[in-house]
């Protein structure tokens, strides 16, 4: 299983995201074994998905776990470019088990979702106003982490919009959340409920 990480990782396609699918595998394998399923925004190529996928699977092995990993996109193209590259990196397909596709605009879904989410990762328009309005539509289901991706690299020519956007909730949401940023790579914030 660890060998199927690491060809997700030393994938050319999955670069940006390549620092952090370690911890996006440990942090979607101990909610999925604790019940909650597992929310991503923005799919395209499937590098992020390909970390859940793995750990819902292992969960499954491993734990009798029931998982499920939903990826929310709004390109029509996501989801087959999705399927190229996992097959490219020799992702069996059976790892695709409890793994629900959703096309569509992650604003527009959020709206009457009910279901509670161990762990959202957030890494669609990396914009400050799009960005702060998927926090505000999704985190109120999140009982445990938000994960978002560039908060470094889209610096001041986009001004850091993620950074600011994740600021801007905390500040505006106070004593919920528990903040950290790591740097590597494009940069991720991570949200822990308190
Ligand atoms: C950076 S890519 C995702 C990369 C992927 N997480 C990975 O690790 O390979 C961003 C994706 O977010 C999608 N996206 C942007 N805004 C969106 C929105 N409002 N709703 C749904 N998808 C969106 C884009 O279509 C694009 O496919």
């Amino acid at each position: 299983m660890n060998l199927l990480l690491e060809n997700v990782k030393s994938a050319k396609h999955y670069g940006d995201i390549s620092p952090f699918i370690d911890l996006l595998y440990r942090e979607a394998y101990d909610v999925l074994t604790d019940g909650y399923p597992v929310v991503e925004l923005g799919m395209r190529e499937g590098g992020s998905t390909a970390a859940f996928l793995i750990a819902n699977w292992q969960a499954w092995q491993v734990e009798g776990t029931n998982g499920i990993v939903f990826s929310i996109d709004h390109d029509r193209k996501a989801l087959p470019m999705t399927e190229n590259y996992h097959r490219e990196i020799g992702l069996p397909d059976k790892l695709h088990v409890g793994w629900i596709s959703l096309w569509g605009n992650s604003l527009e879904i959020a709206v009457g979702w009910k279901t509670e989410i161990g762990l959202l990762f957030i890494d669609s328009d990396q914009r400050y106003e799009h960005t702060l309005q998927e926090l505000q539509a999704w985190a109120p289901n999140v009982t445990r982490t938000i994960l978002l991706h560039d908060t470094e690299t889209l610096g001041p020519e986009r001004n850091w919009g993620v950074k600011r956007a994740v600021e801007e909730y905390v500040t505006t949401n106070p004593g919920y959340w528990q903040v950290e940023y790591l740097p590597e790579g494009c940069g991720l914030a991570v949200m822990r409920r308190k």
